[in-house]
């Protein structure tokens, strides 16, 4: 099912209870809650609820750029935008609405986007949230210009977290990956999965599609599955950056961790009339594992 909230946000339920909320403004989801009212996402405490900046939490979409190299603002402008519903989009060729409370949005670009970022484009994303209660976002990107373009893209999910000290993640191990924090230099994850004691900023490139964020202390693990996105962003803001953020507050990171499958180190590029897809699906399970059903 699929209710209005207010003006600006969609709520999709399944029978069994659970439960996500989409947010006009950026095509965000602002919440995505399990059969027991659990909620999985992180929104901070701090979050401010009002256009232009997104919301700190949930799933920002990052687009046309990944971070701030680059002319355009901060991860893009389309997690800023107000996107409209879209009653008839064109057929998903495959993963259809069967059995799944869904909704359609439409992000176009508007005159003033077009001074920043000369491309017209139709992005439409649809969330799908299934009878057993995976969320998942379906981006569908199309050159409707005369020229090619290049973008970036990330999925920036907030994972709510008990207590970061007690997490790992597991899927990226001897991965390379770009440090944002030191101008994208290139490293190689050494040793096992991923554990966090500071700051962390970081693209995975070429991750696989499966990827695994485990919770020890609640005993849950989100596990994370993608296609068209070959990188995995990771980042927690740790102490410091964490009291320079006005929307966040000063001990927040440790119950929040973002793993955001994107393409960011090869970026997409669409000839006229083509169409790229990107598509990530969320579910959390008692135990650890990615298997290949
Ligand atoms: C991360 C970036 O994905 O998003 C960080 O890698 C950035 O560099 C963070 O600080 C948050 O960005 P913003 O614009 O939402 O504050």
């Amino acid at each position: 099912t699929k209710d209005w909230n207010g003006h600006d946000q969609v709520v999709l339920r399944n029978p069994q209870g659970a439960s996500a909320r989409v947010s006009l403004h950026g095509g965000q989801v602002t919440s995505w809650r399990n059969d027991r009212g659990e909620e999985l996402l992180f929104t901070s405490s701090k979050a401010i609820f009002k256009p232009p900046k997104a919301v700190r939490g949930g799933i920002p979409i990052c687009f046309p750029q990944f971070g701030s190299c680059g002319s355009l603002e901060q991860h893009g402008f389309a997690r800023n935008r107000m996107w409209s519903i879209e009653d008839n989009p064109p057929a998903l060729p495959t993963n259809g609405s069967h059995g799944k409370s869904f909704v359609d949005l439409l992000l176009k670009p508007s005159e003033e986007d077009l001074k920043y970022w000369p491309h017209s484009f139709e992005f439409r994303l649809r969330v799908s949230l299934a009878s057993d209660g995976n969320l998942s976002l379906t981006s569908r990107i199309r050159n409707i210009n005369g020229k090619p373009f290049s973008f970036a893209f990330a999925y920036h999910t907030y994972f709510a977290v008990s207590d970061i000290s007690e997490v790992r993640i597991e899927g990226l191990e001897t991965l390379d990956y770009l440090d944002n924090l030191c101008q994208r230099e290139r490293f190689t994850e050494q040793g096992d999965a991923l554990t966090f004691e500071s700051e962390v900023d970081r693209v995975y490139v070429s991750s696989p599609s499966c990827i695994a964020v485990l919770d020890h202390e609640r005993k849950r693990t989100y596990v994370i599955k993608k296609e068209g996105l070959p990188d995995t962003v990771v980042w927690n803001p740790w102490e410091k950056k964490s009291k320079a953020m006005v929307d966040f507050g000063d001990e927040e990171y440790k119950q929040m961790l973002c793993v955001d499958p994107a393409a960011i180190e090869k970026s997409i590029t669409l000839k006229p009339g083509e169409e790229w897809t990107g598509r990530m699906e969320l579910a959390v399970v008692p135990s650890s594992f990615c298997s290949d059903d």
